[in-house]
C-alpha cells in the first residue's frame, strides 16, 4: 500500500485532487500541507477544512508558508474570485474547524520521518512548503518514494508565456526541489494537462447528480469550466487531479525523462521549467515529464471519484 502526503494550494482543481484521494482504495492518505497560491494562505487553509469537513475526509491539515521563499506573494484572485475557487452560483458554507496544526512543515517531516515506507508526496501548488522540508532537514530525500508535481510546461506557460502558475510564483522553491540530489520527480505540466480538457457536457453530468454535495461541486465545475469563455464553449483543461488519475491508473500517460531546470533569473522567463530531453550519460535526466493523457478517461477517472462523494 502507498503512502501519500498532499501539499496544496486548495482551489477547485485541488479540492479534486482531494475527493480522489479520500476514495482510492489501497493509499494510506498521512497529511495535507496546505500553502499560499490560489489565493492567501488563510483563504486556501479555509478551503481545505471546508472540503475536508464537508466530504467527510479523515486526514490532518496543517498550515504551511504564507509567502513564497524569496519573492512576493502573487495569488490568482484576479481570475479564480476572492475565494481561489470560481462559482456559478453556491459556495461550500464556512466551517467551524480548526487545523491540525500551524506548522505543516514540522508536520511533512515527522509523517516522513515516521512513516515505515517511503512516502509519495503530491504536490499540486507553489513549491514553497516541500522545498522548505528539504532544506529544513536534505536527508529527508531518503523518506521520499517520488515527488510527483502538477506544475511547470514543456512548452506554454499560463501565468506569463513562459512560466506556469505554481513555478512562477515560486521560482527559487520550485529550483530546489529540481536541484536536490537523490530525489525521484515526476512533473505533470501544462502540455499534458492541456490534454485534459473540461467540457459543457461534463459539467452538465455533474448538475444531474442530486443532494447539497453535488450542488456545491456542480456550481464550482461550472464556474470553472466558463474561465476560458463566459459560454463556456471554449474547453477548459484540468489540472491538478492528473496526478490522482495518474496514482489510480498510470497507464492514462506516456513519461519522457528530461533534464529540467527552473529559470529563476529571466528577464521574460522566470519561473519557466526548461526541459532539455536530450539526456544521456553526459546529460543525466532529474524528472520523469509527463508527456500524452488519455483525456477523455482522466475526465472520467475525475467525475467517477467525485460522484461517489455525493
Ligand atoms: C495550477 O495553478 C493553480 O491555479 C491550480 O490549482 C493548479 O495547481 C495550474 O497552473
Ligand atoms: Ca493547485
Amino acid at each position: 500500500m502507498r503512502s501519500v502526503w498532499l501539499d496544496t494550494d486548495a482551489g477547485f482543481d485541488d479540492w479534486l485532487t482531494m475527493l480522489m484521494l479520500g476514495v482510492h482504495p489501497d493509499l494510506r492518505w498521512l497529511g495535507v500541507s496546505v500553502v499560499a497560491g490560489n489565493a492567501p494562505l488563510p483563504v486556501t487553509l479555509a478551503n481545505a477544512l471546508r472540503i475536508r469537513h464537508h466530504y467527510q475526509l479523515r486526514v490532518p491539515i496543517f498550515a504551511g508558508r504564507p509567502s513564497p521563499l524569496n519573492a512576493p506573494l502573487q495569488t490568482a484572485e484576479y481570475v479564480l474570485g476572492p475565494r481561489g475557487m470560481r462559482t456559478a452560483g453556491s459556495y461550500l458554507p464556512d466551517v467551524a474547524s480548526s487545523p491540525d496544526g500551524d506548522d505543516a512543515v514540522a508536520a511533512m517531516l515527522d509523517a516522513l520521518n515516521r512513516s515505515p515506507e517511503p512516502v509519495t508526496v503530491i504536490a499540486i501548488g507553489p513549491l514553497t512548503n516541500v522545498a522548505s522540508v528539504l532544506k529544513a532537514q536534505p536527508s529527508i530525500v531518503s523518506r521520499i518514494e517520488e515527488l510527483v508535481f502538477m506544475g511547470g510546461s514543456t512548452d506554454r506557460g499560463n501565468h506569463t508565456p513562459a512560466a506556469e502558475f505554481n513555478i512562477c510564483v515560486d521560482p527559487e522553491a520550485a529550483d530546489i526541489v529540481c536541484q536536490t540530489p537523490g530525489l525521484k520527480r515526476r512533473m505533470f505540466g501544462l502540455n499534458v494537462c492541456r490534454q485534459v480538457l473540461l467540457e459543457r457536457q461534463h459539467v452538465e453530468a455533474v448538475q444531474a447528480w442530486s443532494g447539497e454535495r453535488a450542488r456545491w461541486l456542480a456550481d464550482h465545475f461550472d464556474g470553472y469550466q466558463r474561465i476560458r469563455s463566459a459560454d463556456g464553449v471554449v474547453p477548459m483543461p484540468l489540472y491538478d487531479p492528473v496526478v490522482t488519475a495518474w496514482l489510480s491508473d498510470p497507464d492514462l500517460f506516456t513519461f519522457q525523462p528530461a533534464r529540467v531546470d527552473v529559470e529563476v533569473e529571466g528577464r521574460l522567463t522566470r519561473g519557466m521549467t526548461v526541459c532539455d530531453f536530450r539526456v544521456g550519460p553526459s546529460r543525466a535526466a532529474n524528472v520523469e515529464v509527463a508527456m500524452t493523457a488519455d483525456g477523455a478517461a482522466v475526465i472520467e477517472a475525475v467525475l467517477q471519484a467525485a460522484r461517489k462523494h455525493c
